[in-house]
């Protein structure tokens, strides 16, 4: 029995649970979505398909929807998805299956994974950005092992496990229908990000040293370094992992303000990715590490 995992991942947190299931899982390869996504067909033959990704704006990120539309399953009637998130409600599975079902397939099981945020960009009381400390990190690594001790069982006995979101800690708002309209808005707002690539979203500020991370990271490649300093390009779609705000050793790449979220991206601190490197991150766009 050999099993594929796929995974996307801005600042290895889904990067580090893909590991820690290859390492639990018999037969297991776990292939980047980021490098697959420079080839125009891919297919997988193998009895067990799983994703990894983080939960972007309530759903799905944009190239895990891009790349599921586009893989052709030829065998593996068990696919399974491991969301990793900061604790909002999670919309994705649903279109997951959304997805699989053009494709006679539909998700077995899914699991939702708890890990600490690598978006910055808040300062509202209820969602501020706080960087977590080695201690909060370790405790919460601890947790997360134990998930996955359980969640290797459920994929290796190909077991059922299609458990609806109720156990979220952030509210998109107090009151219910508030709360609903927001969604909406909120997966409404990253459609029409995908069209537009995101256009204007980052910039650098005076503390740039031109060291050139923000491009290698990049998973989308939507960042050239031109005259020494980032230049997000207009033509290409940005991913929103994230990875070049966070792994910036300068802390020079700012997100501009959007009508609605006033953006503290110059006052908060950044993710200290405990899970993965520079390399960790731009490998996932290198054709040579596909099977
Ligand atoms: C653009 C963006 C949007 C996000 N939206 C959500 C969200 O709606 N709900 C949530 O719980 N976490 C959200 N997060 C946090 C990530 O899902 C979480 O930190 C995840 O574990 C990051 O995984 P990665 O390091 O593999 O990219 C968001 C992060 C980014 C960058
Ligand atoms: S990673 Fe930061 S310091 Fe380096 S080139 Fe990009 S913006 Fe400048
Ligand atoms: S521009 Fe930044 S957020 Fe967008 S794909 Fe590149 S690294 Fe990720």
């Amino acid at each position: 029995m050999n099993t594929d995992i796929y995974y996307f991942s801005g600042t290895g947190n889904s990067l580090f649970v893909a590991k820690e299931l290859q390492s639990r899982i018999p037969g297991s390869n776990i292939i980047p979505i980021a490098s697959l996504m420079q080839k125009t067909n891919f297919a997988s033959s193998a009895d067990i398909i799983g994703f990894v990704f983080p939960v972007h704006a309530l759903t799905i990120p944009i190239v895990v929807n891009k790349f599921i539309q586009k893989l052709n399953i030829t065998n593996g009637k068990y696919v399974f998805a491991v969301a990793t998130r900061a604790g909002s409600v999670f919309r994705g599975f649903e279109k997951i299956d959304q997805l699989l079902k053009k494709k006679k397939r539909r998700l077995s099981s899914h699991f939702i994974l708890e890990m600490y945020h690598n978006d910055s960009r808040h300062g509202s009381e209820y969602q501020k950005y706080i960087v977590p400390s080695n201690a909060d990190i370790l405790a919460l690594e601890k947790v997360v092992l134990e998930q996955l001790d359980l969640i290797k069982d459920i994929i290796i006995t190909k077991g059922i496990s299609r458990e609806k979101d109720i156990n979220y800690t952030i509210k998109t708002a107090t009151n219910p229908v508030l709360g609903f309209l927001v969604e909406k808005i909120v997966i409404f707002s990253m459609k029409i990000s995908e069209y537009f690539g995101g256009v204007n979203y980052f910039y650098y500020d005076e503390k740039c040293n031109s060291c050139g991370i923000c491009e290698r990271v990049c998973l989308s490649g939507k960042i050239n370094i031109i005259d020494k300093k980032p230049v997000w390009q207009k033509d290409i779609l940005c991913y929103m992992c994230f990875a070049c705000l966070n792994f910036c050793p300068k802390a020079a790449v700012q997100i501009h303000d959007i009508p609605g979220v006033k953006s503290y991206s110059k006052e908060n601190g950044r993710y200290p990715h405990p899970y993965a490197t520079v390399n960790d991150i731009s490998d996932q766009k290198r054709m040579d590490t596909l099977k």
